[in-house]
């Protein structure tokens, strides 16, 4: 993998790549259809060099992510989810993407750990939660792992009180092209050769002995799993409750 140095000013760049066996720092546009960018706005990934203006980054101190954490407690639907308890809970975030769902419950006071498969969106991630951490106190109630979920649930062993499952929802392509941020995570996930796990997440975590399960489903799918112990519904998705 490539990463464009723009920025000379990179001392945390090594340590958020870390789980890159194989990297290659140029000082000029690389010749190659994906690569990382590292300029003054941080880490960025190119996932298609004929259109560079559609850069990935994360930027968790301003635009809409930063609205909604300001804004936390108006997600009514987040907190039904979680349920009442004035306790601080231990969240297991089984498909952590782009964190904005770790952010929300890091913002109403709970403590996370955050698992993502990919390489390159936990490489954004932690880049964003390094240049953030000073402005988000929040996030040293965050920990954020490159793994595939299974492994590091059974691997850390903790008492969770909720996990919490947002896998891709088999969406249209044309909802895809029109939101930018699924259409990269799609993309990336395609370069990474990282398929669906062939037993829905859902179905293994329902299979230990948990305390509670969030599982976001669009809105309108049917139910597959007949354990449901409650709803929570949106405009768009909905959280399936099992206790
Ligand atoms: C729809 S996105 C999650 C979005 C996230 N909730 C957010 O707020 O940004 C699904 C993510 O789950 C990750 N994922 C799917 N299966 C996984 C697994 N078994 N282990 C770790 N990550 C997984 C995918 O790589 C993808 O980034």
């Amino acid at each position: 993998m490539y990463i464009y140095i723009v920025e000379k000013n990179n001392f945390l760049l090594k340590e958020n790549l870390a789980n890159f066996s194989e990297l290659e720092f140029v000082n000029e546009i690389p010749n190659s259809n994906y690569y990382f960018v590292y300029d003054t706005d941080g880490l960025s990934f190119i996932k298609d060099s004929t259109h560079p203006k559609e850069a990935l980054n994360l930027d968790f101190l301003t635009g809409a992510v930063d609205w909604r954490m300001k804004r936390a407690s108006h997600e009514g639907n987040i907190k039904k989810a979680l349920g009442k308890s004035d306790k601080q809970l231990l969240i297991f975030d089984s498909t952590a993407g782009l964190l904005t769902d770790t952010l929300i419950f890091l913002s109403l006071g709970h403590k996370v750990v955050a698992v993502e498969q990919s390489k390159i969106l936990y490489s954004l991630v932690k880049d964003a939660v390094s240049r953030a951490e000073k402005k988000i106190p929040e996030l040293k109630n965050l920990i954020l792992i490159n793994d595939n979920s299974i492994n590091a649930y059974k691997s850390i062993s903790k008492d969770f009180d909720a996990i919490y499952i947002d896998p891709m929802f088999p969406i249209s392509k044309k909802y895809i092209k029109k939101s930018g941020k699924i259409e990269s995570i799609k993309k990336i996930l395609e370069l990474e050769n990282l398929k669906e796990d062939s037993q829905p997440l859902i179905e293994i975590f329902l299979d230990t002995n948990y305390k509670k399960i969030i599982f976001k489903r669009p809105l309108k799918q049917r139910n597959i799993y007949s354990n449901i112990n409650y709803q929570v519904f949106g405009k768009t998705t909905r959280f399936d409750i099992f206790l």
